[in-house]
């Protein structure tokens, strides 16, 4: 429907349409302007190529689809000629160019007058515009006369950016050009517009014919038209335009995806274009592609989600990792740094701590076997469960200092870890385990060890134990002698292991103990009343187990009457009775009888209930070497009398009830401080 002159009598009485288009076409003066404010919904357009009028009333000239061109041309031409002088006239224009991404777009809109046979199906799109083409570009044969909002840079054209305003003449060289933007009123100043912003404005363009002057300005939508124009340029028409011609749009895109819309439009000759009403206009869609393909809309949304999902995965899988691995670690570790295991390494060395890597369960908790991941030492880990934090430092501190004791019958300590709630000691893996099951057997039946062996072990536990009261630079007591402490590694020698309760104090100093620690039956009668550990006592426990590995019995057994028979007793008695040899381990075949006997005899003199009667270790080992000779002790000697008398005294203290190791580290840890 044609919207000419008064839009009211156009668009509400039928009848008076015809009347106006018969005085639009007859009255040359007042007739020769349009104007489309209320949006383009069924407008009686020219449109070409992409064009389309939307729903919502926007002329569409193209939606985003690449290498699309567009016209929109008014139906009646006007004259532009009077004589042959171009004549003034007026166009003013709202638009919006839409552009998914802002660097690359392309390539804008041509406001044109061009003759009625202009052929634009010839014309082509990308940075053409849908104006010319390649040949026809620049030909004065065109006639055509455009003002383009370019939002591309071609140089082919010589356009000065990709946001520019140019003048056109029968081609796409501009005979004049600008940015984009216009100055303001009040402080004269240029401001810059972004043709390609997706926000609505405005433009106009004047011919004077007079004064032969073409102008244009620019402003956002709602800024009233600038005074100072954006662009002027003194440029004769009258060769350019043909008598009569036609107003109209042109506009392409190329490889880029953009959308060109025109919202308002109005034209007049002879004088100022018709004022738009903003408030009429179409909305421009939202900004963004309004239509995408079905995959692009899809893929989007899965990806982020699967983005998200993944970033949480993640997430809890580094959360889960870290609280797996996590340790306890305190400032003043720093100083203990060398000596401090990763529990992540420990947690690889030990397969996750599976079952089928336990090496079996102490005292104080579970052993474990392990090869380091980078070292590929092999490692016993031993996990003991604590709560507390107090006298940590100070245990930390003894660990290390133990660390440092290196002999070769002692299970080198390797280093710590802390994590909450528990500590785990690092110590050198012995392959042969523990004595105990070598003397009495277990679920794995080892081979008898025979009397050599023995003799070599009971040899190296009392070197080891020589080192550790007086060949180091602290008194060192072990506290918990037994066979099960002791370890064979792999040429089976014997290592004093469990160092968990071995205490230190200075050479000389008193030891003040709180807790009795060690293991009944090896526990030196004057502990029960002092609770005072000494060198002696370890000597005393030494003692008994003299005597456990050369009888191959525990040193407390029950008989069949379910009474306790003490090891010490039986063979103390089998002495007096001058039949020592009969406790000798039955298994053994053969065994070196004087040898024997020595360990026996040594075995009861160091277990001497009165502590000032056993002997040092460095006179034990003097006696097991060889080196001197055991006092020849015979059962009616004095001190032997006298461990006849007080024996029972003695065994009745040390069978009183002690705190069971199994009450956990935190008692040692707690003495341990109280002792620092
Ligand atoms: N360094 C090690 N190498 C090999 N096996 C070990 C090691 N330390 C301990 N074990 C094994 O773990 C068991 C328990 O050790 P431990 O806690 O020291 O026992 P306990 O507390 O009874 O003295 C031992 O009997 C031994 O078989
Ligand atoms: C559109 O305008 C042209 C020129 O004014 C006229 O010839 C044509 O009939 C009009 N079409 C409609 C549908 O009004
Ligand atoms: C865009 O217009 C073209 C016609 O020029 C049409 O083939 C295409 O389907 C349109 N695309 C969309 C997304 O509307
Ligand atoms: C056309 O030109 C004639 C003579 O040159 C002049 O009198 C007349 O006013 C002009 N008309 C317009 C509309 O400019
Ligand atoms: C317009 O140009 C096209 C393409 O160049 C051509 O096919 C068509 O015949 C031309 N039309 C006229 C009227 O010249
Ligand atoms: C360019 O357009 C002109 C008419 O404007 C036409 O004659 C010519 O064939 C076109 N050239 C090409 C290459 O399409
Ligand atoms: C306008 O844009 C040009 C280049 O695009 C820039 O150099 C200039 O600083 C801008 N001016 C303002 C006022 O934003």
């Amino acid at each position: 429907m044609p919207q000419a002159h008064e839009k009211l009598s156009c668009f509400l009485i039928p009848f008076l349409v015809a009347v106006s288009l018969a005085i639009c076409s007859a009255g040359d003066d007042v007739s020769e302007q349009f104007v489309y404010s209320g949006g383009f919904a069924g407008a009686n357009l020219t449109l070409g190529d992409a064009a389309v009028l939307t729903p919502e009333g926007l002329l569409e000239l193209t939606n985003g689809t690449l290498r699309q061109k567009a016209h929109a041309i008014h139906p009646a031409p006007f004259r532009f000629r009077n004589a042959s002088t171009a004549r003034s006239f007026s166009a003013s224009l709202v638009f919006g160019i839409l552009c998914p991404d802002d660097d690359n777009c392309g390539h804008g809109i041509i406001l044109f007058v061009a003759p009625g046979d202009y052929n634009f199906s010839a014309a082509f799109p990308s940075q053409y515009i849908g104006f010319v083409n390649g040949t026809s570009n620049g030909a004065a044969a065109n006639h055509i006369f455009g003002v383009e909002l370019d939002t591309d840079q071609n140089n082919e054209f010589r356009d000065i950016d990709g946001n520019h305003v140019g003048i056109d003449v029968d081609g796409l060289t501009s005979v004049a050009s600008t940015s984009a933007g216009y100055f303001g009123d009040d402080d004269g100043v240029f401001h810059n517009l972004t043709l390609a912003s997706g926000k609505a404005m405005q433009a106009w363009v004047d011919y004077d014919g007079e004064g032969k002057q073409i102008t244009v300005a620019m402003a956002p939508i709602g800024t009233a038209r600038p005074v100072k124009p954006l662009l002027s340029t003194a440029y004769d028409l009258s060769t350019v335009l043909t008598d009569t011609a036609y107003v109209g749009f042109s506009s392409a895109t190329g490889s880029f995806n953009s959308r060109h819309y025109v919202l308002g439009w109005s034209f007049a000759m002879d004088g100022p274009a018709p004022a738009i009403d903003i408030a009429q206009l179409p909305k421009l869609p939202r900004f963004g592609p309004k239509r995408r393909p079905k995959l692009a809309q899809i893929i989007p949304p899965v990806a982020t989600a699967a983005f998200i999902l993944a970033i949480g995965t993640v997430t809890i899988l580094l959360i889960r990792r870290r609280r797996k691995y996590r340790e306890l670690r305190e400032d003043w570790e720093v100083e203990f740094g060398p000596h401090r295991f990763s529990y992540k390494d420990l947690f690889r060395a030990t397969g996750g701590f599976k079952d089928k890597n336990l090496l079996g369960v102490g005292g104080f908790g579970r052993v474990y076997k392990g090869v380091l991941p980078v070292s590929k030492l092999e490692i016993a880990v031993k996990k003991v469960s604590h709560d507390s934090k107090q006298g940590m430092k100070e245990f930390i501190a003894e660990v290390v200092s133990i660390g440092r004791l290196q002999h070769r019958n002692l299970a080198q300590l390797l280093g710590y870890c802390r994590r909450k709630g528990e500590l785990l000691l690092i110590y050198e893996y012995m392959p042969n385990g523990s004595l105990d099951k070598h003397l009495y057997g277990g679920d794995d039946e080892k081979p008898v060890l025979d009397w050599d062996e023995r003799f070599r072990i009971i040899k190296g536990i009392a070197s080891g134990l020589l080192y550790l009261h007086e060949e180091w630079e602290k008194v060192v007591i072990h506290r918990d002698i037994k066979a099960s402490n002791v370890l064979l590694d792999g040429e089976m020698n014997g290592r004093l292991g469990d160092f968990g309760l071995a205490r230190m104090y200075d050479r000389g100093a008193n030891a003040q103990t709180t807790h009795v620690v060690g293991t009944i039956g090896y526990l030196a009668p004057e502990l029960g009343r002092t609770n005072k550990a000494t060198p002696l006592t370890d000597v005393f426990a030494f003692g008994i187990f003299l005597l456990e590995v050369t009888c191959g019995q525990r040193p407390i057994s029950q008989n069949s009457q379910g009474d306790q028979l003490m090891l010490v007793d039986w063979v103390l008695d089998h002495w007096l009775r001058g039949s020592l040899t009969e406790t000798v381990d039955a298994k053994l075949q053969h065994y070196d009888v004087d040898q024997a006997c020595l360990a026996l005899k040594l075995g009861l003199l160091c277990s001497h209930p009165l502590q000032n009667s056993r002997p040092d270790m460095r006179q034990v080992v003097r006696y097991l070497n060889g080196d001197v000779q055991l006092p020849e002790l015979t059962p009616t000697n004095e001190s032997f009398q006298i461990l006849g008398l007080v024996q029972n005294e003695g065994f009745d203290s040390y069978l009183m009830p002690y705190p069971s190791p199994m009450e956990s580290i935190n008692t040692t840890l707690s003495s341990l401080a109280a002792e620092k």
